[in-house]
């Protein structure tokens, strides 16, 4: 064992020196240019990687922008929305994903829309933002998403009834993994019922990859550990090798749908979904394919699970805006006479019913503000530049918005910032009023601005008006903190487990 220590011993001692070495040496130099204080290295990052963000939104609330010392490039982390508005839209040219995001992402995504600029990105985007702005996929999505919150609305009527505790966040992770196969892939993944078991061991594979992939953000040594398939790269590997397994499969069965269906013309199978037109139009390469899965499962899945997760978090920890938001849904659904079961209840929402619930998207809005999905988000920059207020960054630096330490700061959002307040969303008249994209950063902005914002807050608005609407919720443990993972997504990490009731008034069986 010692034979293994003295080494790890030596290596951990040698880094720290030329880390020491490379800060002694940013200090010493001449500052003709300005730059921004250094607020560490990314040796403190390690240490704090349980409690990144927590850790990061401190060194903001001292120096607004900052740097991270770290041996390779120049790293600049900033809340400042004059530097956001430069980097994502003013600027938007010399910021992008890089060679550094891509190769750290490339196991993971491949060649997807999250990991590559320049004409590869302009193709997906404008594939995508056409798929976003179609009537069948929105048509076809409500249903999905409508026929999911049943699903997990009878779970808790059954939970209810027995008074048994539901862990919510692994039913929204399930629920979402199932909406996103869905509506882009057309497959039944069937997370929730647990009947594909093929499904649920993907998706465990999946959420462990993005973990061991974020990890590589502070592992300097990772492409090191790659090389010799050990540790967390061999992990990695082994659970990219059960994800490859599963998406490789679905391509095929795609292809035998589209060739069938091409077959009989009576046979209108599938056509909804995003991936059959994207195989349909794009070029045939199953490793591109499979690409532009894993960037939907991503973008799909996650983010959404972890939002509502937090947002029955708050509700439980603010009792009083939950009884709001249960009032907001009763009057923009006008719901009277008795209610038999969730299904009945979801059929007397209607879209224009959504629309008028103004209380829940501002909910829905602040619990993004306080826990958006990515938390943080890396640009690299392809030339010299220097930032709005006179910084200088340098070719190949690593510049990084951080919406969750965004979310935080008091000189954006006043000192009740850190406080739950939907009502900060709304105006005179109680409606919803947006934010700058700069400011709120949680969908980033410019002409990478997420493609997935409204596809995302109609499934959290059905979900959260039909959940909602029929049930009270309650943690089950009233002291719980819970902690995130620190994944590319702010997931809660664990259970979140939860009383829930049927809401009076309502004889919800
Ligand atoms: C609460 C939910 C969501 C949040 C907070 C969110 C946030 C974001 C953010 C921050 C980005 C920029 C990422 C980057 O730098 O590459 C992004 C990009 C993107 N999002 Fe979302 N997203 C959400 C849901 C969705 C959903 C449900 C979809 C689609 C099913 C989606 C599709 C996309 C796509 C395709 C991009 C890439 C845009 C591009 O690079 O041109 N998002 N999203």
């Amino acid at each position: 064992m010692s034979i293994f220590l003295i080494p790890a011993a030596m290596t951990l001692v040698l880094v720290l020196v030329i880390l020491f070495l490379i800060i002694y040496i940013y200090n010493i130099q001449p500052q003709r240019n300005k730059y921004h204080p250094i607020g560490g290295t990314v040796l403190n990052m390690l240490i704090n990687f349980k409690r990144l963000h927590h850790y990061m939104t401190k060194l903001a609330a001292k120096y607004k922008t900052f740097r991270m010392i770290s041996p390779f490039h120049g790293e600049i982390y900033t809340t400042d929305p004059a530097i956001v508005e430069y980097i994502l839209k003013t600027n938007f040219h010399n910021y992008g994903k890089g060679t550094y995001t891509h190769s750290l992402l490339e196991d993971f995504l491949g060649d997807g829309i999250f990991t590559v600029d320049g004409a590869k990105w302009r193709e997906q985007r404008k594939m995508a933002s056409h798929e976003f702005s179609t009537k069948v996929l929105r048509d076809f999505s409500g249903v999905t998403f409508r026929k999911n919150a049943i699903q997990v609305g009878h779970m808790f009527s059954e939970a209810a009834t027995t008074n048994q505790v539901v862990d919510i966040n692994d039913l929204f992770m399930k629920a979402t993994a199932d909406s996103i196969f869905k509506v882009a892939f057309g497959i039944n993944l069937d997370n929730l019922s647990g009947s594909n078991e093929e499904g649920v061991r993907f998706s465990r594979a999946f959420d462990d990859a993005n973990e061991l992939t974020y990890n590589r953000l502070v592992d300097i040594t990772w492409k090191i550990k790659r090389f010799l398939n050990i540790g967390s790269e061999a992990k990695l590997k082994k659970n990219l090798k059960v994800v490859d397994e599963f998406v490789y499969k679905i391509i095929r069965i795609k292809r035998e749908q589209i060739m069938n269906n091409s077959k009989d013309v009576s046979l209108q199978v599938m056509k909804e979904d995003i991936l059959s037109r994207f195989m349909q139009m794009e070029n045939e390469d199953p490793k591109y394919i499979r690409d532009v899965i894993m960037n939907y499962v991503l973008a799909g899945k996650d983010p959404i699970a972890a939002t509502m997760t937090w947002l029955i978090y708050m509700l439980c920890k603010h009792p009083d805006v939950q009884d709001k938001v249960a009032k907001d849904i009763q009057e923009a659904t006008n719901m009277n006479g008795e209610i038999r079961n969730v299904a009945d209840f979801e059929a007397r929402v209607s879209e224009e019913g959504l629309e008028r619930m103004q209380y829940l998207q501002a909910t829905l809005a602040e619990t993004i503000r306080l826990y958006p999905a990515l938390p943080l988000d890396i640009k690299i920059c392809f030339s010299d530049d220097v930032l709005p207020d006179g910084c200088v960054v340098k070719k190949g630096d690593m510049i990084a918005y951080m919406p969750y330490a965004m979310g935080r700061m008091k000189f954006i959002w006043g000192d009740d910032a850190q406080d739950f307040k939907p009502e900060r969303w709304l105006d005179h008249n109680g409606c919803f009023r947006s934010e700058s994209p700069f400011k709120f950063t949680a969908f980033q902005a410019g002409p990478r601005t997420c493609l997935g914002r409204e596809f995302a807050y109609r499934q959290m608005k059905i979900f959260s008006c039909i959940l909602l609407g029929c049930f009270v919720f309650k943690l089950s443990n009233a002291n719980e903190d819970p902690k995130y993972r620190t994944t590319i997504n702010i997931q809660l990490d664990g259970p979140l487990n939860v009383y829930v009731y049927a809401r009076s008034g309502l004889h919800i069986r």
